[in-house]
């Protein structure tokens, strides 16, 4: 029987579906059509290997589910007529041939032991632990004789990076490598290239977008110039919106910052900060309310305060938590928030990949230009390795934390998060999601569109019968 799969590969994906190197990687930038094309080769490889033992491999079990089974589903209906049968909870497809696929989660380790593999898929391998790759999934490959594919986006210059130095030249190894900045891919347009300069640094777009490996320099916010001080502002409460963003401490000090938003221009402009040590909350809030008169504001003028969960924690001095103490005048969000998506959207407002310049400080908040002058990256004891979590020097980082808290809670940066992989698709999304439903007739799981409450309830081998 002949199955017909409707994938047409772009003429960089053709290179690659025609190359049969036992080892390939793929270094590519966001949206590059990475995943897509390779979970084609793994198809490829199941319908025309029997016994075949394929496995697809995201950092996480969730984004094993949400892009590589996900992938899978779209292909459901088609390939039906080869599948013997499906686990839809297990991410588990055997097939008629023998071949079996499944889909799995570095993040459950106890779940990658195994032997015998032949063919593999390490979807964002930048992401995933460099031991998983190593000591679990290579030495399955053994035994068969298997092959892999690696692909990512870079993660600065972490083993990933390595193994692609190790691959080159390729022809002298058991490797090949692809480099596909994301504009390979003609879906990507010209259009979404520039919205993506406008939302990232530099050097992140250069990651991200042109698959660049990039050493982070010492410097977490190394675009930090004098460009981004002023040393006029006037706050205009019918222009601005305010917020506060604030870091606790007591034997450290709390560190907060305000914040006029201007949503027209876009800009954020810092027009004020409190830096101090040993204040108990009612002098923090006193001071708060000091500051805003300075300003002409009143405390209902603030918006919200953003802080971190660990403002939660018990303050001796008051005997409630600073957060709580602080709902009693403003609303407060202290949401946990992941340190690398908040550095870099922090660092696409102090300069875009356009030049642009979206954060501004007035120079009377001499904390926060010091502290942004000097927050570093952590070195790693055993390599020249920077690690994306920056230093915790109790000199620098609580004011970057506070700026850093406000940034990530009040403005949306899921689209272009460096350690979250990307899975929004391009086909259309006001379609509903892809669900299993199991067939009337004959109890065969089968893929659709529809809500499990309307129609088609028979798969597409059954409603044909009739
Ligand atoms: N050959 C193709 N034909 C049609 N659309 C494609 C093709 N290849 C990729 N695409 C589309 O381009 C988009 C990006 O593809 P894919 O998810 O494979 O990229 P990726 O490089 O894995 O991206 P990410 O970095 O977000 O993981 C998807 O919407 C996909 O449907
Ligand atoms: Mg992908």
């Amino acid at each position: 029987m002949k199955i017909v799969i409707p994938y047409s590969p772009l003429e960089h994906q053709v290179t690659m579906h025609k190359d049969s190197t036992r080892f390939k990687l793929i270094v590519g930038g966001r949206r590059a059509g990475k995943s897509v094309s390779c979970f084609q080769e793994m198809l490829r490889h199941c319908l025309s290997t029997p016994t075949a033992m394929a496995w697809w491999i995201a950092p996480t079990y969730s984004e094993a589910r949400e892009i590589g089974y996900e992938e899978f589903l779209k292909y459901f209906e088609v390939i039906r007529p080869a599948i013997r049968q499906v686990h839809h909870s297990l991410m588990r497809v055997e097939f008629k041939n023998g071949a079996k696929m499944y889909f799995k989660g570095a993040d459950r380790k106890d779940s990658l032991r195994g032997r015998g593999l032949t063919f593999l898929v390490i979807d964002e391998a930048a992401f995933v632990p460099e031991d998983v790759w190593r000591k679990v999934l290579r030495p399955a490959l053994s035994d068969r004789g298997g092959r892999a594919i690696l692909i990512s986006t870079p993660n600065g210059k972490n083993w990933f990076h390595d193994q692609y130095l190790m691959a080159n030249p390729p022809s002298k190894t058991a490797w090949n490598t692809f480099f596909w900045p994301s504009y390979v891919n003609k879906f990507m347009t010209p259009e979404e290239i520039q919205v993506a300069r406008e939302e990232l640094s530099d050097a992140d777009f250069r990651q991200e977008f042109m698959a660049e490996f990039l050493t982070k320099a010492g410097q977490v916010y190394d675009d930090f110039s004098e460009e981004n001080v002023l040393s006029e502002f006037i706050v205009d409460k019918t222009k601005h919106e305010i917020f506060i963003g604030v870091d606790f401490g007591y034997a450290n000090p709390s560190a907060a910052c305000f914040m006029a938003v201007d949503r027209e221009a876009n800009t954020v402009t810092q027009f004020d900060e409190i830096y101090k040590e040993r204040m108990d909350m009612p002098a923090f809030q006193a001071k708060i309310t000091e500051i805003l008169t300075n300003h002409e504001l009143r405390n209902r003028d603030v918006k919200v305060i953003y802080t971190d969960p660990a403002g939660n924690a018990e303050e001796i001095t008051s005997g409630i938590s600073p957060v709580d103490f602080l709902r009693k005048t403003w609303t407060v969000i202290n949401r946990g928030t992941r340190i690398a998506p908040g550095l870099s959207l922090l660092r696409s407002f102090i300069k875009n990949a356009n030049g642009r310049r979206k954060y501004f400080v007035h120079d009377r908040c001499r904390e926060t230009i010091r502290s942004f002058n000097g927050y570093t990256y952590k070195f790693k004891t055993t390599s020249e390795e920077i690690d994306e979590e920056a230093l915790k020097d109790g000199i620098h980082d609580h004011m970057c934390d506070a700026v850093r808290y406000f940034f990530v809670n009040e403005f949306d940066h899921a689209k272009y998060v460096a350690d979250k992989v990307n899975s929004t698709p391009y086909y259309d999304t006001t379609k509903h999601a892809i669900i299993i439903k199991r067939c009337t007739k004959c109890r065969n799981p089968f893929a659709s569109r529809t809500s499990k409450n309307e129609p088609p309830f028979q798969c597409k081998g059954c409603s044909d019968d009739e």
